[in-house]
């Protein structure tokens, strides 16, 4: 007989040998050679980022002399201008007037559509639907490649578990799994499967790092975590996001472990690049490099030679990199080599985006009219928002509302264009956006709707100028309060039912849009009290960037449907699911806090050594005065207009080895008079192990559409990688023991089984 091991060897060492060959990055020879023909000062142009101040600047500093500084081979990216005509214009002065004709990225924040603005990426987690966040981020990329756009600054993957912090709007909410599912069908969107086709972009997985956990939800504050928290608990999407190939990488502008990101060099190189294999380019946020002088690390040379030596390739705005790594070099603080090897990632990028062989590949003058809001895209825009609204309360079922009902429609958000996009849409128009009061109207032409202000979105003058700087979001009426209430009253008195559609203003969350009182602003909780009182049907359409604390008008006898800032279709999908033609489906992605004083506050939170057996207050137990320790709403949270019944949970097997899977079935009746989608969902808990494990966590979901009356058995599957964790030596591992699986249409579901890995 043959001995098989001379061949097992083989192959083992086949593969071994294709890993290490595989970690090794491959070099682009016309990179090479490209860059044995640059000098240091062209070296050093390549890894500046400019803009010429035409978007959003996020910060005090706008690019100068551009135009001089391209000719001078002294830049190599632009962000914050749109359109071929710029771009073109842009293009040509590195072509035609710069001494190696390198072209030029073309940066842009797409952060939730381009032109076709898509709800907030905090309602579109809520759909829990990848094929659609995957068909969102095409369309952006479709639509941002006709107007020159070829690096997106997005997917923004950054763990929030602290409503008050504004960028909560912008991420996927508090969860590594869901986030890590939406990382990757993001990148797919954006990416494709090849760059150089002219409708992909590099995608830019942000902010690395832990920006998300900033002390006090305060915006660009410093971050302290342990690194198991770290591994476990806020790096899987970023993780994630490299798996899935994503071009490049920005810093955050936290410290970590006392270093700033952009300095850091065990997040960009250790971790970043060693540990995860990251191959694409990294980029600064906006001045970090130059903040690290704030953040106390020395004057501006020294930061800059720290965030190259770190790995970071590209400074954003702050032009440290420009103004003194040649000094650094000629001292001897750093190498030559170290510039090259940033340079050569950025020169790469250009390389697989085709810009060598065709630097106007994605200037194309006639793309524009075609590409760009188109009425296919609007309709994906609507169903997108439809499917990201989630249904909090349907007090005495008065959801959905007949189409021919006699309805006030009131509040200072029902017929109001300036607050519809949502936080970060610096491509879209308000102006194109459907408001609720008109969606009403093309929805239900034969319903009689009256429309009242009923109240300012805030009656502060002075919060008012702050969230006003983009525009005007917060309109104080000339009218007195008394006056508008009245006048929604008297509406209100003609009607069946009272729709008020109120909330936050834009501007209220994003960047540096952080709020230590999340509530509804005074000035519109005083008309929801009128309103209530008024005795008639209530629907309050809950706009916001974040979870907000509503414990008294959740307390209230009113409906409640979450619909964030649901972009440029607004007013028609409101409508579409006000009016029933749409079951609403979306689960929350970040837990609603009773009030600020539980923030943190997330599903997966710890056992303590004390927990609580009852929800009554417990002395010497770990609970509060003053609230119970749930939250108002939690994670995976959403109702719909038909009920659905969980039952007969069962797993394959009772017992598996390491590397086995298990199959999980649940069956799941719609036991309502509506057809609908539930969002199953299946979370873990490890009941034993080495390091203390959550109480449980999100490792499964399947989103599944029932008619009204049906039955399917939904199997849900675990991988071994699902079981497995860093422990305090920062490996991934899987411990023996038991495990306990739950399902249900929320993280609060009790159905549970168990299995044992042995
Ligand atoms: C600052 C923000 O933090 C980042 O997300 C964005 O991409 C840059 N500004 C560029 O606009």
């Amino acid at each position: 007989m043959n001995n098989p091991k001379p061949i097992l060897s083989f192959i083992a060492l086949f593969f071994c040998f294709g890993m290490i060959v595989a970690q090794e990055p491959k070099t682009i020879p016309q990179v090479e050679e490209l860059l044995q023909k640059m000098t240091l000062d062209e070296k050093i142009g390549q890894l500046n980022l400019l803009t010429p101040g035409g978007g959003i600047a996020t910060g005090s500093v706008v690019s100068k002399n551009v135009e001089t500084k391209i000719k001078a081979g002294q830049v190599g990216g632009l962000f914050g201008i749109s359109g071929p005509e710029k771009m073109k214009k842009a293009q040509d002065l590195a072509i035609k007037n710069s001494h190696l004709k390198i072209p030029l990225l073309f940066g842009s924040d797409v952060i939730h559509g381009y032109k076709t603005t898509f709800p907030i990426p905090l309602g579109l987690s809520c759909s829990w639907d990848m094929k659609l966040i995957e068909t969102l981020a095409r369309i952006a990329a479709t639509e941002a490649t006709a107007d020159g756009i070829n690096w997106n600054f997005s997917p923004m993957m950054d763990i929030a578990r602290d409503p008050r912090w504004g960028r909560i709007a912008e991420g996927a909410g508090e969860d590594p799994y869901l986030g890590s599912a939406i990382a990757r069908a993001m990148i797919k969107g954006y990416q494709g499967d090849n760059l150089a086709d002219p409708k992909t972009m590099l995608a830019c997985v942000k902010h690395l790092a832990l920006y998300g956990a900033s002390e006090a939800g305060r915006d660009y504050n410093s971050v302290d975590m342990g690194k198991v928290k770290m591994f476990n608990q806020y790096l899987p999407p970023y993780h994630a996001a490299v798996d899935a190939g994503v071009a490049s990488a920005m810093t955050s502008f936290n410290d970590i472990d006392g270093i700033p990101a952009s300095g850091n060099k065990w997040l960009i190189t250790d971790l970043l690049r060693e540990r995860w294999g990251f191959q694409g380019f990294v980029v600064s946020d906006y001045t970090s490099v130059n903040e690290m002088i704030a953040h106390g690390l020395g004057d501006l040379q020294a930061v800059s030679a720290l965030a190259v030596k770190a790995g970071l390739d590209m400074d954003m705005v702050g032009e440290g990199f420009l103004t003194t790594l040649k000094k650094s070099v000629q001292e001897g603080k750093v190498s030559e080599g170290e510039i090259t090897q940033a340079c050569r990632r950025i020169l790469e990028a250009k390389y697989k985006l085709g810009l060598f062989e065709d630097p106007y590949r994605y200037i194309n003058t006639k793309r524009p009219a075609t590409d760009i809001l188109n009425e296919t895209h609007r309709k994906t825009a609507r169903e997108a928002a439809a499917r990201s609204f989630v249904l909090l309360k349907n007090h005495n079922a008065a959801l959905p509302i007949q189409k021919n009902a006699k309805i006030a429609l009131i509040g200072p958000l029902a017929n109001n264009k300036n607050n519809m996009l949502g936080t970060w849409a610096p491509t879209g128009n308000p102006q194109l956006s459907v408001p609720v009061l008109e969606g009403f109207k093309n929805v239900a032409p034969n319903a009689i709707i009256t429309y009242a202000k009923g109240a300012n979105i805030s009656d502060n003058p002075e919060l008012a100028k702050k969230v006003n700087v983009f525009g005007p979001r917060i309109e104080i009426d000339e009218r007195s309060s008394e006056t508008l209430l009245k006048e929604a009253l008297e509406a209100a008195q003609k009607s069946d039912v009272i729709i008020a559609v109120v909330g936050e203003a834009t501007e209220m969350s994003g960047e540096a849009a952080s709020r230590t009182d999340i509530s509804i602003p005074d000035s519109q909780k005083k008309l929801i009290r009128a309103l209530v009182e008024t005795g008639k049907p209530l629907v309050l359409v809950l706009m916001s960037g974040r979870p907000l604390t509503i414990p008294e008008e959740f307390a209230l006898p009113v409906s409640i449907l979450q619909v964030w800032h649901p972009g440029v279709e607004a007013g028609n999908a409101i409508a579409d699911v006000v009016f029933g033609d749409y079951n609403p489906s979306g689960k929350l992605t970040a837990t609603w806090p009773r009030n600020v004083g539980q923030i943190p506050i997330y599903h997966s939170m710890k056992h303590t050594g004390r927990p609580t057996e009852s929800v009554e207050f417990q002395k010497f137990k770990s609970n509060y005065l003053d609230v119970p320790n749930s939250p108002l709403l939690p994670f995976g949270y959403g109702l719909s207009y038909t009920t659905f019944e969980y039952s007969d949970l069962e797993i394959d097997k009772k017992e598996i080895g390491q590397g086995e899977s298990v199959v999980v079935n649940v069956t799941l009746k719609n036991t309502g008079d509506f057809d609908g989608e539930e969002v199953v969902q299946l979370y873990l808990r490890d009941v034993v192990r080495s390091i203390t494990p959550p109480q449980k966590t999100l490792k499964g979901f399947k989103k599944v559409f029932l008619k009204s009356g049906e039955t399917k058995t939904i199997p849900l599957i675990l991988n071994p990688d699902d079981l497995k964790f860093y422990n305090n030596q920062l490996e991934f591992v899987s411990e023996p023991g038991e495990f306990e699986v739950f399902v249900g249409g929320s993280s609060t579901t009790e159905m549970k089984q168990g299995f044992t890995l042995k």
